[in-house]
């Protein structure tokens, strides 16, 4: 669990700004749930058999006795409360939110315990035309952020019957090959069997190759699906490559599955994962609602950025720091700083006095384009700090001079 040091919290509100901006362009509104859910909400949607819900959750009795979760992602706690306020009810509902996720996995670079992500849902809309939606919507968040290179990976889960054929097939082959597997996918072959494919171990590499494709068993409405959201992708120019072995690590999805991922992330390379998950809505116990959805990992995605150099700054720059010739006059500076803030202007008050010329070092230090030296008899003094050019005024004047020379597009 990281802590997040100012400066790269303003990395992170610049792409949170820009992914808000986007979101706002194709009508989400963002959506806020707890952190803490009932564990049965995540057992019951990501997947009994799941490593989330088999070895990842922060999980606790309350004092009632009850079992909580920290949430370890977003997708069921959004489900629970569109059930529970009625967001579902015969309307569709374009959805983000943003926030820290914990999940009790083995620490390396780009994957933590707790970790965050900026996630959409979007729910009332069966046909392909939302999941293209939402994939040129993460295209166009990269394009805005400037992130380029990432592969998209696409595939079709199908229905629940395609996909429990195309396990049993899958279960009959691993089978046969079983001398050849590790203990983990040993294991996994009789709890969750399509996450074999996932495996990393090289040794596996010639038996997931050789394994039984998913496409092979797709029924046919969810192959019309899966081709309109390739032929509009292509239409759209998003170039992407399917890839069969995608099988996403969480039970509820069906039909399209996707995931962004980048080649300089090292082994944690997915920056941006979903998919369709029609069946979830209905199997917490609302009404039959299709859904999709998607989330960023937000310490990927900025490390991303850290990488490219295009990293955003959002840090303002300060119009003034006002510094004070003598303790006296502390009560006026106090109430110049504020008339100018009054008028939108940034400006960092010092304090804890010092020397003037300790004072005008932490100006220089602060980035700010001017000092404001205020003192008890004398007009206001404003110093542009990157020339030196020293300009004395009424107190009325200082907003003024201000908006004219400290743009932050000028000096
Ligand atoms: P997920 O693939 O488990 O999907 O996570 C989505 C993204 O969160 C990953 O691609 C990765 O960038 C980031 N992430 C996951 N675990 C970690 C970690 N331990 N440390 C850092 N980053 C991590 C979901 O969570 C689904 N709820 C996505 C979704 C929304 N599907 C439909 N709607």
């Amino acid at each position: 669990m990281n802590d997040l040091l100012p400066e790269t919290v303003d990395t992170w509100q610049g792409v949170e700004r820009s992914a808000r901006e986007v979101f706002g362009q194709y009508g989400y509104r963002e959506i806020r749930f707890p952190l803490v859910e009932k564990t049965e909400l995540y057992a019951r949607s990501i997947g009994e058999a799941t490593d989330i819900v088999e070895k990842e959750m922060y999980s606790f009795q309350d004092r009632n006795g009850e079992s909580l979760t920290l949430r370890p992602e977003g997708t069921a706690g959004c489900v629970r409360a569109g059930i529970e306020n009625g967001l579902f009810y015969n309307q569709v509902q374009r959805l983000w939110y943003a926030g820290p996720m914990f999940r009790h996995e083995r620490p390396q670079k780009g994957r933590y315990r707790q970790f965050h992500q900026i996630g959409v849902e979007a729910y009332g809309m069966p046909g392909p035309d939302i999941d293209i939606e939402l994939i040129l919507l993460t295209a166009r968040l990269w394009r805005v952020l400037g992130l380029k290179g990432l592969r998209l990976d696409l595939n079709s889960l199908g229905t629940p019957e395609s996909r429990a054929g195309y396990r049993s097939a899958l279960i009959d082959y691993l089978s046969m090959r079983r001398h050849e597997l590790d203990e983990d996918s040993l294991r996994r072959l009789s709890t969750n069997p399509l996450r074999v494919l996932d495996s990393k171990n090289p040794s596996l590499r010639d038996v997931i190759e050789q394994a039984p494709e998913l496409p092979a068993f797709l029924d046919e409405e969810s192959r019309t699906h899966f081709a309109a959201v390739q032929s509009c992708l292509a239409d759209a120019g998003v170039k992407f490559v399917v890839n069969p072995r995608l099988v996403r690590g969480l039970d509820y999805y069906n039909r399209t599955v996707f995931e962004w991922t980048s080649d300089r992330l090292g082994a944690q390379a997915a920056v941006c994962a979903g998919g369709r998950y029609d069946g979830l809505v209905q199997q917490l116990g609302g009404d039959d609602v299709p859904a999709v959805g998607f989330a960023i990992g937000m310490e990927r995605l900025v490390e991303l950025l850290r990488v490219d150099g295009e990293a955003a700054d959002a840090h303002p720059r300060l119009h003034a720091y006002m510094v004070t010739a003598d303790p006296s006059a502390t009560c006026s500076a106090i109430r110049l700083a504020e008339e100018l803030r009054g008028r939108s202007l940034r400006v960092l008050l010092h304090c804890g006095g010092g020397s003037l010329k300790s004072q005008l070092r932490r100006a220089d230090r602060s980035g700010a384009h001017c000092a404001i030296l205020v003192s008890k008899e004398m007009p206001v003094a404003v110093k542009m700090l990157a020339t030196g050019t020293q300009t004395e005024m009424e107190r009325s004047a200082v907003g003024d001079y201000l908006q004219l020379h400290c743009s932050d597009h000028g000096s």
